[in-house]
């Protein structure tokens, strides 16, 4: 969340097998066919329709590490080779943006195999390494998306920025008077246009996008609304709506709702570690199923 320097940091707990905290209740089916399937239990096997394929995504942000933090979430991090395809890290991985804090978290994510997709968050440039941050996450091979697109296979791509604020709806800062204001507008627009290159180039039947700031007010409704305008802002939604992004990810809103959409329906996720906390009762991460058409040419 923007400006909580210190915040206290959730722990990644160990997954319970038996009981998830809710009476034992098991991952349960998409019920809505958006590809919902919440974490929970112990079975997580893929339950494609006949004729699909998916693809499993794991997604979290906020996880806020620090120096001291080395080990609490390499475990819950190693579960991901298992139960996803590739991983997705939604920005504030460090607690002030400390190069040796992003070591510590790419020494988290040493045993995870599958690909790792990235943007930064406002921590990790708190201290003004964010360059160093990504050249260490670029080092593990991790795929740090800053306006340009990753491709899973043929058939999945990744468009990342970071994002900005600057509020939603009517209450949208615009470029009026002062410089500074017209930086800041600037900044934000800059973020979209980035975005939206990002998506332009992005070919694939399947467009995962993947922010640190929200691009909805819907997915930061539960944080106090005087602070929506430092939480995103929907000039961010645009590009999402026009390119017709398959599902969207972002993190930075730690009280904000677990689930949005933008105005032509694209699905939001807010996946802060403590609203997966919050939502899947001790859960590290959370997974989304993105079913793939088997249409001739992606059935070879
Ligand atoms: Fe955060
Ligand atoms: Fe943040």
């Amino acid at each position: 969340m923007f400006g909580m320097n210190g915040l206290p940091l959730l722990r990644m707990h160990p997954r319970r097998t038996e009981d998830n905290g809710r009476g034992g209740e098991l991952a349960r089916p998409d019920s809505d066919g958006d590809g919902d399937r919440r974490l929970g239990g112990p079975d997580r096997r893929r339950m494609d329709a006949p004729g699909t394929t998916s693809i499993r995504i794991a997604a979290v942000g906020d996880i806020h590490c620090g120096v001291e933090d080395a080990g609490l979430y390499r475990e819950a991090f190693l579960r991901a080779n298992a139960e996803a395809d590739v991983l997705v890290l939604t920005g504030d991985l460090t607690r002030h943006g400390l190069s040796a804090e992003m070591r510590v978290v790419v020494g988290e994510l040493h045993d995870v195999k599958i690909p790792v997709v990235a943007v930064l968050g406002n921590h990790d440039y708190e201290a003004g390494e964010q360059d160093e941050g990504s050249t260490i996450l670029r080092g593990r091979g991790i795929h740090v998306l800053q306006g340009d697109t990753f491709l899973l296979n043929e058939h999945v791509g990744f468009a990342g920025v970071k994002g900005f604020m600057g509020g939603f709806g009517r209450g949208t800062l615009t470029a009026f008077g002062e410089a500074q204001t017209k930086a800041f507008v600037a900044t934000a627009l800059d973020e979209v246009r980035k975005l939206e290159s990002a998506l332009r180039e992005l070919a694939t039947p399947v467009r995962v996008v993947v922010l640190h700031y929200a691009p909805i007010a819907g997915t930061v409704m539960g944080e106090p609304e005087v602070i929506f305008p430092f939480l995103g802002t929907d000039r961010l939604a645009e590009p999402l709506d026009r390119f017709q992004a398959s599902v969207v990810f972002h993190g930075h809103a730690h009280s904000g709702s677990f689930r949005g959409q933008t105005a032509g329906g694209v699905p939001v996720f807010n996946v802060a570690l403590p609203i997966l906390r919050r939502e899947n009762s001790g859960d590290s991460y959370y997974l989304h199923n993105v079913p793939i058409e088997r249409t001739p040419a992606s059935a070879r």
